[in-house]
């Protein structure tokens, strides 16, 4: 069975939380496409090279998580050939048999536009940040900030920004506690089954 759940949105919306439930939920595959920015974005020199050269390994470091290997992953991913290598990947492993829930930015408008559920999950700016100051601890300040800084550069750059898909299905978590926002995501995929039949 070939079945894409595309999950987008902002910094710390919830979608990785969405996206891993869906897919136990389901036995679907789950790709988390922010680690392969963040992966090239910390493996320093030519971005595109180390797009280019990218291997499974890489996405298992440590530090990927961290603030700054955000910031490091949003500005690598403004290059259009960087994006363009990580590509043909990302399409394969969504539409390979068997269901799979991918989440990023630009799963339902560019990397896979005839997935069969697209959820663009959203909540507040300060919403997120304090949801990602509770992981990272830190100055709540310097968190926000970074959320702001990191949207801005995905919503406005050029190439796949970060937008709601026009058939995308849009989840404001700011004010939905987790059980809750998985609850609505998996009645949501449940419904796009049974209308497939
Ligand atoms: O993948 P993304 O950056 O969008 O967010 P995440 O890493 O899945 O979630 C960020 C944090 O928000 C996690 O600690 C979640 O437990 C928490 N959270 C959530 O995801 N959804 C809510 N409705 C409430 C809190
Ligand atoms: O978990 P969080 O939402 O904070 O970030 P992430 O999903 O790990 O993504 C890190 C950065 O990678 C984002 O800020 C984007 O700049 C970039 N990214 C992207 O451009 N396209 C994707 N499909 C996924 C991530």
């Amino acid at each position: 069975m070939i079945f894409t759940v595309a999950i987008d949105g902002p910094a710390a919306a919830g979608k990785g939380t969405i996206g891993r439930a869906v897919a136990a939920r389901f036995g679907f595959r789950h790709l988390d496409t922010g680690l392969l920015y963040r992966a090239v974005g910390a493996k320093g020199g030519d971005p595109v090279a180390a797009a280019v050269g990218l291997v499974p390994g890489d996405l298992e470091q440590d530090g990927l998580r961290s603030l700054a290997a955000g910031q490091a992953a949003s500005k690598v991913a403004v290059i259009p050939e960087v994006r363009a290598a990580l590509v043909a990947f990302q399409r394969r492993f969504a539409r390979a048999d068997g269901g799979a829930v991918l989440d990023g930015r630009d799963i339902g408008t560019v990397i896979c536009p005839e997935a069969e559920v697209k959820l663009y999950v959203t909540a507040s700016a300060e919403v997120r940040a304090h949801r990602r100051w509770l992981e990272v601890g830190g100055d709540q300040s310097v968190v926000l900030a970074e959320v702001r800084e990191r949207d801005a550069r995905d919503m406005g750059r050029t190439d796949a920004p970060l937008r709601a898909a026009a058939d995308a299905v849009v989840l404001d978590t700011s004010e939905m506690t987790v059980e809750a926002a998985v609850a609505r995501a998996i009645a949501v995929v449940e419904q796009a089954m049974e209308g497939r039949g």
